[in-house]
C-alpha cells in the first residue's frame, strides 16, 4: 500500500493513530475512504500532501502527545502540506486547535468522518479552517461504505459509538457523543461478508457494548428480529467461517448473565471478558459515578467464575481519584486478590476538560499517585506470575499472529486473549490456528512449541 514514487497529478496522505481500539478501526474507515477519493497511503510525513493525526484525550498525556507532534512539524508548512487533527482532541478542542497549531487546516471529530470526502474538497479548493464537529445531537450511526482493514485475518466492526454514562472522570460522552447502535442486520452483513473474505476471528466494538439497542432495521425480507447484545454476540459466532469473537469494552452495570450463557453456549466465542472497574472502593465508585457497588461488580464475576469454560477477566483500574483514601486503594489491591485478572490496565486520575470531576480538587499529588500505581502493579504483577505458571504442561489454541526473528520465535494468541510465543519445526501460516503445549511462564506471556 505504501510502496512507489509518488506521481506528480497523485495526492498522498500520511495517517498516524493514537489511542484505543475505536480509534484503530476510524483511522481504517478513515483510509478507506480517502482511498476511495483517489488519494494513496504514505508511509513517512516526508511524502505525503495531506497529514493526518487521529487523535486521543482519554489522559492528559495523551493529549500533549498531539500536540508535540503537530508542534514538530511546523516547518512542513512551509512545503505546502495540509494538516488535518482527527477524532477525540478535535472534538474536544474543536476550533481552538486553529489558533494553538495555526498550520492546521482541518478538525473532525468521529462522528464527522463521512463528510471527510466533502471536507477534502473543500480545502482543496483553498479553505484555511475546515470543521467537522459534533454537538452530541447527531443520531446517525457512524457507518461509511469503505474499510481499509490492515489485518486479513482478524478484523473490527463497530457495533454501538459513543456513549451515555457520563462517569465523572471520563471525557469519551463529550468526544465521541450518544449513543448510537447499528442494526443487528448490518452488522451480521459485515461479518458474513468478512467471513466471505476468509477473516476467522471478528472484533466487535463499542465505548459500551452492553449498552447495544438493536435500532429497528429498513422493511423487507432481510429484516430480522431485533437482538439483545449476546443474541447479536451469538449470531456471529454463528456465521460459518468465524472461528473467534471477542468484544469490548463491557460497562459492569449493563453486563447481564445472558451474555455468560451465551459463551457457554456457542464455542467461537472467546473465553475473555474485559470489564472494567476503576475502584474496588464502592465510595469511590459512587463518586465517579460508576452506577455499581463493589458487590455488585463481584457478582458478575461470580457469574463468570461459574462459566462451564474458564473465563479470563481483565480489567481498567484508575488511582488517585480525587477522594480515594489509602482504605480506597486497600480495598482496590485486595479486590485484585478477589479476582484473580490476567491482565490490568492501570493509570493514575488524569482530569479532563468538561468531565463532572474537574469540579472536585485533584487532591492526591502526583508523588503518591505514582506510588499507588507502582504497588497496584507490583501486587498484580505477583497474581499474573501464579496464574500463568498454571498453564505449564497444558495445549492451548492459537491463532499465529507474528514471528519474532531476533528470538526465531513465532508469535500466537490464545482465546484468553494471552500471547502466546511458540517455537516450530515448519514454518506455520500467518492468521492460521495450531495446538501449542506450553512450556514456560512470564508474568504478560506464554512459551510453548507447537504440537499440530
Ligand atoms: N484519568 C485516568 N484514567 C482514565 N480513564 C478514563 N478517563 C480517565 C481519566 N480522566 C481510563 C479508565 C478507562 C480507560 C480506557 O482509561 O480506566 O476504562
Ligand atoms: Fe467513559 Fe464511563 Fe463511558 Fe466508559 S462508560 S466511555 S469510562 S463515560
Amino acid at each position: 500500500m505504501f510502496d512507489g514514487p509518488k506521481k506528480d497529478t497523485e495526492k498522498t496522505f500520511y495517517l498516524e493513530t493514537f489511542g484505543c481500539q475505536m480509534n484503530v478501526h476510524d483511522s481504517e474507515k478513515v483510509v478507506g475512504t480517502l482511498v476511495q477519493e483517489g488519494y494513496r497511503q504514505v508511509a513517512t510525513v516526508e511524502q505525503a500532501d495531506l497529514v493526518l493525526y487521529n487523535t486521543c484525550s482519554i489522559r492528559d498525556k495523551a493529549e500533549q502527545k498531539v500536540f508535540n507532534r503537530l508542534a514538530d512539524y511546523k516547518k512542513y508548512k512551509k512545503q505546502g502540506k495540509t494538516f488535518g487533527v482527527l477524532g477525540c482532541v478535535a472534538q474536544q478542542e474543536g476550533e481552538k486547535i486553529f489558533e494553538r497549531a495555526p498550520y492546521v487546516s482541518l478538525v473532525c471529530g468521529s462522528a464527522s468522518y463521512r463528510n471527510l470526502p466533502n471536507m477534502l474538497v473543500q480545502i482543496q479548493a483553498g479553505g484555511q479552517r475546515v470543521t467537522g464537529l459534533d454537538d452530541r445531537e447527531t443520531d446517525e450511526c457512524f457507518e461509511t461504505e469503505f474499510t481499509a482493514r490492515t489485518n486479513p485475518h482478524r478484523g473490527y466492526i463497530t457495533i454501538i459509538e459513543g456513549c451515555d454514562k457520563f462517569c465523572a472522570y471520563c471525557v469519551v460522552p463529550y468526544t465521541r457523543g450518544k449513543e448510537r447502535s447499528r442494526t443487528s442486520e448490518s452488522v451480521l452483513a459485515e461479518a458474513r461478508q468478512m467471513a466471505d473474505l476468509g477473516y476467522t476471528e471478528i472484533q466487535l466494538l463499542g465505548q459500551n457494548v452492553n449498552s447495544y439497542k438493536d435500532p429497528e432495521g429498513k422493511p423487507g425480507p432481510n429484516r430480522g428480529a431485533k437482538k439483545t447484545f449476546a443474541e447479536l454476540l451469538a449470531a456471529v459466532g454463528e456465521i460459518p467461517g468465524i472461528r473467534r469473537v471477542r468484544f469490548t469494552t463491557s460497562h459492569p452495570r449493563d453486563f447481564g448473565r445472558d451474555i455468560v450463557e451465551a459463551i457457554d453456549a456457542v464455542p467461537t466465542l472467546c473465553d475473555h471478558v474485559h470489564l472494567p472497574v476503576q475502584s474496588g472502593s464502592t465510595r469511590v465508585l459512587n463518586a465517579m459515578q460508576r452506577l455499581y457497588t463493589r458487590e455488585q461488580y463481584l457478582e458478575r464475576i461470580a457469574w463468570m467464575k461459574a462459566a462451564k469454560r474458564e473465563i479470563s477477566i481483565t480489567t481498567d483500574v484508575i488511582v488517585g481519584f480525587p477522594c480515594e483514601t489509602e482504605a480506597d486503594f486497600v480495598a482496590t489491591l485486595d479486590l485484585l486478590d478477589e479476582v484473580g485478572y490476567d491482565a490490568v490496565f492501570a493509570f493514575k486520575y488524569s482530569p479532563r476538560p468538561n468531565t463532572p470531576s474537574l469540579a472536585m480538587e485533584d487532591a492526591i499529588p502526583d508523588e503518591e499517585k505514582a506510588r499507588r500505581l507502582e504497588v497496584l502493579m507490583a501486587r498484580q504483577r505477583e497474581i499474573q506470575t501464579t496464574r500463568y505458571k498454571k498453564y505449564i504442561g497444558t495445549t492451548c489454541e492459537v491463532m499465529v499472529e507474528g514471528r519474532n526473528e531476533a528470538r526465531g520465535q513465532w508469535i500466537g494468541r490464545t482465546t484468553h486473549n494471552k500471547t502466546l510465543n511458540f517455537i516450530a519445526t515448519a514454518a506455520p501460516k500467518l492468521g492460521g490456528y495450531g495446538s501449542v503445549r506450553i512450556t514456560g511462564a512470564f508474568p504478560n506471556s506464554l512459551l510453548g512449541e507447537l504440537v499440530i
